[in-house]
């Protein structure tokens, strides 16, 4: 084992104080830049049509929750002053290995959302007739809260036939062909709207909302959109910063991927590459001929492991380097460490810009809504972001509290399908 090579990579993933207030200024100038010229960013800022809900909204309403592994149809019923109850919910995932996968390039438009329609079904009463929200996590253009229309897929989705389409009117159409014309989609909304409307229904100091699992975005509540519109939450589409110093580990990932040169900082913090970085990394630094093929899973259970002589890490290694020595094993779970920090940082560097932007050098109380497997379950992740937020933002760290908010995605779609019922 050389020490030197893990020493370098593990030094590549490292980002210091100074290095994080530079990106934390970089972000902030996109979002200013991108509000006047949308041209100028690497943000998208795309406009939701939705402004933060009351909190009173009632009533029963569908909720789809489609843009990660699984798919969620929930319905919910919103009881005024921040509450709710879910009254049927259903999940499935969208890929069954050796059954189906309604992801890939050889998948169909009317395949996948027939899927999503029977979904809906069983969670919808007999015969009813229901307004629904639907969470639709991928950059999309709107011009109102309906008419979402799918910019490009990231994740690495492929099912051909969606991109350039209004989600809802294939939404619409399988309803229909499924018997369910009783159904009627009236919101679109990504899951970073999603998150933020959720938490600001029951905590209405919140103007941040963000998500931090499979994939990466943050949306946040901007009050001047510009002449003649009203304010609204922009969907800032974060993964796509890219005024960031990639090492040569997230160079080549971003080579590999589906998409070259696109969601830049979605493929250094999001949950759908993190395994892989960490795979790319370890390859050169134990000299591997081939990629050890860790998934974010597995760089999970490494952070997990802190058992004296890190059996579980050395034996999930070892299916892969099967030769590799008990000093090896903690240096590799060093730069596991190293790369889910990393992640953390970075995104925390987003938030401190958005905060930036928002309320400049006086950071006004507020929560941060975060959903998402990363910031709810890695290691050392939660404990990392607030960390970079303190040493970016000093004391006034203390004003933005970032709180896991659970399953904002339905919640959110319910919310917004209620505010369009108002409309
Ligand atoms: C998508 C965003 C989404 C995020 C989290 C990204 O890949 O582009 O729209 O909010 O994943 O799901």
């Amino acid at each position: 084992m050389n020490e030197r090579l893990f020493q370098d990579c593990i030094d590549a993933f490292t980002i210091d104080r100074a290095a994080l207030a530079h990106i934390a200024a970089a972000f902030r100038r996109d979002i200013d830049l991108g509000l006047d010229d949308p041209g100028a960013s690497s943000l998208r800022l795309l406009k939701s049509y939705a402004d933060l809900p009351d909190g009173d909204e009632t009533g029963e309403f569908l909720a789809l929750d489609f843009g990660g592994t699984n798919v969620r149809a929930v319905r919910i019923a919103l009881l005024g002053n921040g509450r709710y109850e879910t009254r049927a919910k259903a999940a499935k995932p969208l890929r069954a290995p050796g059954a189906y996968d309604l992801t890939a390039a050889d998948a169909c438009a009317e395949a996948l959302f027939d899927f999503l329609a029977r979904l809906i079904g069983e969670v919808a009463a007999p015969g009813q007739s229901c307004l629904l929200g639907h969470t639709f996590s991928f950059p999309s253009v709107q011009s109102n809260l309906y008419d979402a229309r799918l910019v490009s897929w990231t994740k690495e989705f492929a099912t051909p036939g969606v991109e350039g389409e209004i989600v809802n009117d294939l939404l619409t159409c399988a309803l229909r062909r499924c018997g369910l014309s009783g159904i009627r989609p009236v919101a679109v909304i990504n899951d970073t709207v999603a998150t933020l409307l959720a938490a600001a229904y029951q905590t209405p100091d919140t103007r941040i909302g963000s998500i931090c699992g499979t994939g990466h975005n943050t949306a946040y509540l901007e009050p001047h959109c510009g002449r003649a519109l009203p304010r609204m939450i922009l969907n800032l589409e974060s993964g796509g910063f890219d005024r960031l110093a990639p090492n040569r580990w997230d160079t080549r990932l971003d080579a590999q991927s589906a998409r070259p040169g696109q969601q830049r900082l979605e493929k250094m913090v999001a949950g759908r590459y993190l395994g892989a970085l960490f795979s790319h990394a370890l390859t050169d630094a134990l000299e591997l001929s081939a990629p050890p093929r860790c998934t974010t899973e597995d760089l999970s259970a490494i952070l997990a492991d802190n058992s004296p002589r890190l059996e579980a890490t050395a034996a999930l290694l070892r299916r892969s380097a099967p030769s590799l020595s008990a000093e090896a094993v903690v240096w590799s779970k060093a730069l596991a460490e190293t790369i889910a920090v990393r992640a953390a940082r970075l995104t925390a560097a987003t938030y401190a810009g958005i905060l930036w932007h928002l309320d400049d050098a006086h950071v006004a109380p507020q929560q941060i809504a975060v959903d998402g497997t990363l910031y709810e379950k890695l290691p050392l992740y939660k404990e990392a972001l607030r960390q970079a937020l303190c040493e970016i933002l000093g004391p006034e760290a203390d004003r933005a509290r970032v709180a896991l908010v659970k399953d904002g995605s339905a919640l959110g779609a319910a919310v917004a399908a209620a505010v369009a019922a108002r409309a």
